[in-house]
């Protein structure tokens, strides 16, 4: 069979090598794609991800099994539904299913309708009012683009001062256009983040491994807050009853939720989580895989992926097999400057061979086609598995301190709060 997955980041790379490895699949697409993932036997296709003609011309001219929707926006401007539309099979919720993502006000609705534990809120519209709610709560406190802002819609401030100011760039000056017409105020949450990824089909859903992302730049947890910069998997100091908690508390409710709200959810589930002394709470769901964590976990099956989405999509049961040993451990290298200006075209080392994978994002050829530069943000990623994190973290710094990083930087301290 022959798949598509669209998106073009290193999220993208991790699911179409991960397909490809099946050997009932013949060629996987990706559009737009990057050029490091042909350095995998991917086949990239000029196409954007808003261009759903393009995409379904395409799907229907190579005969596409089905496709694999990446990233939130192709989501939110419901690829799914036009694909569904046009008769194809596509892994992903449709845009009312995704609206768990691209709106935090429908969020907190559905939580706070089917008891799903998540911190205090209000939404506001109205400067005054949104202004009068923080004072009355006090920092520190949250505030929250309604709408999707590549992951810069959060503040989490330490003062009243800082949470107002959030909130009249939010809602006075624009900052996030539309996406910062409502803003979601909430209660600070204390305590560990952790997320939780299922594969879901209304009411049916499987779990996969915990991870932990490392979002913001510079080691320490210090800077701006990226997409992502180092995640690992599982978390080893989490314990099974979190889990079952959190699946009990939170991903079976709102999966029932939303066949009841007449948007059953098809596709993956990101459920970011605190860790409160009251047991589990959501910050936020996602509803796609996330990037970095999609190139850790994924690396840890070795069932059939591409079989094992095909039974979701047929509703039947996907026979899903994790490893059980060891921890998988990433690290991104990011353009310095990233995640605010950064500089393009810096050659980029040889791909790795043997057990540390290379995952690429921003990467691109020369002219010539011969050697890969660096072409965004978060550029590639290094991640392998070992019996401990601090052996994982071991070969993988080892492998960055052998390269040319020159004009990129990464985090040195990935997964040192589990190693300790
Ligand atoms: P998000 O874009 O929703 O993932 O939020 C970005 C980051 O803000 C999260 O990873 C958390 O570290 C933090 N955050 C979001 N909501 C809360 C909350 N209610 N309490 C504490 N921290 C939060
Ligand atoms: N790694 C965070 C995200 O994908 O949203």
């Amino acid at each position: 069979m022959k798949l598509l997955v669209i998106g073009s980041g290193g999220r993208e790379h991790a699911i179409a090598k991960k397909l490809l490895e099946s050997s009932q699949v013949e060629q996987v697409f990706v559009a737009p794609g990057n050029d490091g993932m042909t350095l995998d036997g991917l086949k990239l296709v000029n196409i954007g991800i808003s261009e759903h003609s393009a995409l379904i011309d395409f799907v229907k001219e190579n005969d596409i099994a089905w496709s694999f929707i990446g990233p939130d926006d192709a989501l939110a401007a419901g690829i799914v539904d036009d694909f569904n539309a046009a008769g194809l099979k596509a892994f992903g919720p449709s845009k009312l299913a995704a609206e768990l993502e691209w709106s935090k006000d429908f969020a907190k609705e559905i939580m706070v309708k089917y008891g799903v534990p998540t911190a205090a809120y209000g939404t506001f519209s109205d400067f005054d009012q949104a202004k009068a709610y923080i004072e009355e709560q006090g920092a520190p406190i949250v505030v929250k683009a309604d709408g999707l802002a590549l992951g810069k819609g959060v503040v989490v401030a330490e003062t009243m001062d800082q949470a107002v100011e959030a909130a009249r760039e939010m809602l006075l000056d624009n900052k996030f256009g539309n996406s910062g017409a409502r803003v979601v105020i909430e209660e600070f949450l204390d305590g560990e983040e952790f997320s939780l990824f299922a594969f879901a089909n209304g009411d049916q859903y499987y779990i996969m491994p915990t991870a932990q992302d490392h979002k913001r730049a510079y080691d320490g947890d210090k800077g701006p807050n990226t997409g992502g910069m180092g995640a690992y998997a599982p978390v080893p100091h989490l314990p099974q009853s979190v889990i079952d908690q959190s699946v009990d508390s939170i991903v079976k409710p709102v999966l029932e939720g939303m066949i009841k709200e007449g948007r059953p959810y098809l596709g993956i589930l990101y459920c970011g989580l605190i860790l409160t002394a009251d047991g589990p709470k959501v910050i936020e769901f996602n509803a796609r895989f996330g990037d970095p964590e999609t190139q850790i976990i994924l690396p840890r099956l070795t069932s059939d992926f591409a079989q094992n989405i095909s039974d979701i999509l047929d509703k039947k049961t996907p026979s899903l097999v994790w490893r059980e040993d060891g921890v998988t451990l990433g690290v991104v290298v990011a353009s310095n400057g990233y995640p605010l200006d950064y500089e393009k075209g810096v050659p980029l080392p040889e791909k790795t061979e043997g057990d540390i994978i290379t995952y690429y994002a921003g990467a691109k050829f020369d002219e010539n086609g011969q050697v890969l530069l660096s072409n965004g943000g978060r550029v590639y990623m290094l991640v392998t598995t070992a019996d401990t994190v601090q052996a994982a973290q071991e070969k993988i710094y080892d492998q960055l301190a052998k390269q040319d990083t020159q004009g990129l930087f990464y985090r040195k301290d990935i997964g040192s709060k589990a190693s300790r």
